[in-house]
């Protein structure tokens, strides 16, 4: 039987956030819809975090309501804060994710807080979670290189993902946030990982700043990872990590896991399609 490797588009989220021009809520919605036509089981398509730090998602309620929400899928947003899960939960996504950094410069950065500040700040928000039964993701950020500390220690990395597996996450996101990993780095890496978080709830996130993307999804496929986050035509980066560049692109990825001869479920048209609009979004003024 040919093996099932899902791909989690990030796009809408990962993608677009780093994008100069303000995208209407309109075009959003229309990415989001013909990527659900897609195949995908998991979208993340909203990020309620603050607009003075990330302008391009203040539309994140707006786009989850204007949605036609296709059977089967879930759609995801980031939480940085309490204020920003009562958001998600109030504009309905189906999934949340929490997200730390296993480099103190970058979370400084990104969420203005130390690594233990921004656990401090999600354990409310995976208590309130469950009460619910709202599941969490939870994304650890520059897991070989951070762009304000250089080198990432593999333990340092594990530990992370360790506590937030620990605090209820159900799965760990594991973010080369500047595409500088080499596949044995990210080889490294995922074995102290996978020491205390099993594979099976791990996915890569790689940005494909250095074009090893790919390369890096092979060598963490060796161990054991079966989830990839990966943004149609490649959209993306993120606005507090200086040089990181796109997404792996999903329609890249989905061609290399075919080639590999393991089954996305996608369907390549309609990711062709999304990748084109994607691209369109991308270079209008
Ligand atoms: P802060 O300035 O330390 O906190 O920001 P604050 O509490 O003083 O809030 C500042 C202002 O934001 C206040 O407004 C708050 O009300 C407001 P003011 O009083 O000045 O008018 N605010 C909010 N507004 C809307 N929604 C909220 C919210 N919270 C506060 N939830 C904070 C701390 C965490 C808010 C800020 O640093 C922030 O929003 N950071 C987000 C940065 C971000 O989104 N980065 C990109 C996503 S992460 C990523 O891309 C990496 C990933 O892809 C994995 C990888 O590639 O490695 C996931
Ligand atoms: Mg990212």
């Amino acid at each position: 039987m040919v093996e099932r490797v899902e791909i989690f588009e990030v796009g809408p989220r990962d993608g677009l956030q780093n994008e100069k021009r303000e995208i209407p809520v309109a075009e959003k919605v229309a990415l989001t819809d013909c990527l659900s036509r897609a195949g995908f089981s998991r979208i993340e398509v909203a990020s309620f975090v603050s607009p003075k730090w990330v302008p391009q998602m203040a539309g994140s309620a707006e786009v989850l309501a204007g949605i036609a929400r296709a059977p089967g899928v879930r759609y995801a947003a980031l939480t940085p804060n309490m204020r920003g899960y009562e958001d998600a939960v109030a504009a309905k996504a189906d999934e949340i994710a929490v997200f730390a950094s296993a480099s103190e410069g970058f979370s400084k950065a990104n969420i203005n807080a130390t690594i233990e500040e921004s656990i401090m700040r999600f354990l409310p928000i995976l208590e309130a979670a469950k009460e619910i039964g709202l599941p969490v993701r939870g994304y650890v950020s520059c897991v070989t290189d951070c762009p304000f500390d250089g080198v990432t220690a593999p333990q340092k990395v594990a530990e992370v993902a360790e506590r937030l597996f620990a605090l209820g996450c159900y799965e760990i996101s594991l973010g080369d946030t500047i595409g500088r990993g080499t596949p044995d780095a990210i080889t490294a890496m995922l074995k102290a990982v996978t020491a205390r978080v099993p594979a099976k709830n791990l996915a890569g996130h790689y940005h494909d700043t250095s074009g090893r993307a790919l390369d890096n999804i092979e060598a963490s496929l060796d161990q054991g990872v079966r989830v990839f986050d990966a943004a149609v035509g490649g959209l993306g980066g993120c606005p507090y990590a200086p040089g990181a560049a796109g997404n792996v692109a999903t329609e890249a990825v989905h061609r290399r896991l075919t080639d590999l001869g393991y089954d996305t479920g996608l369907d390549a048209d309609v990711l062709a399609e999304a990748a084109l609009l994607a691209r369109s979004m991308r270079s209008r003024q």
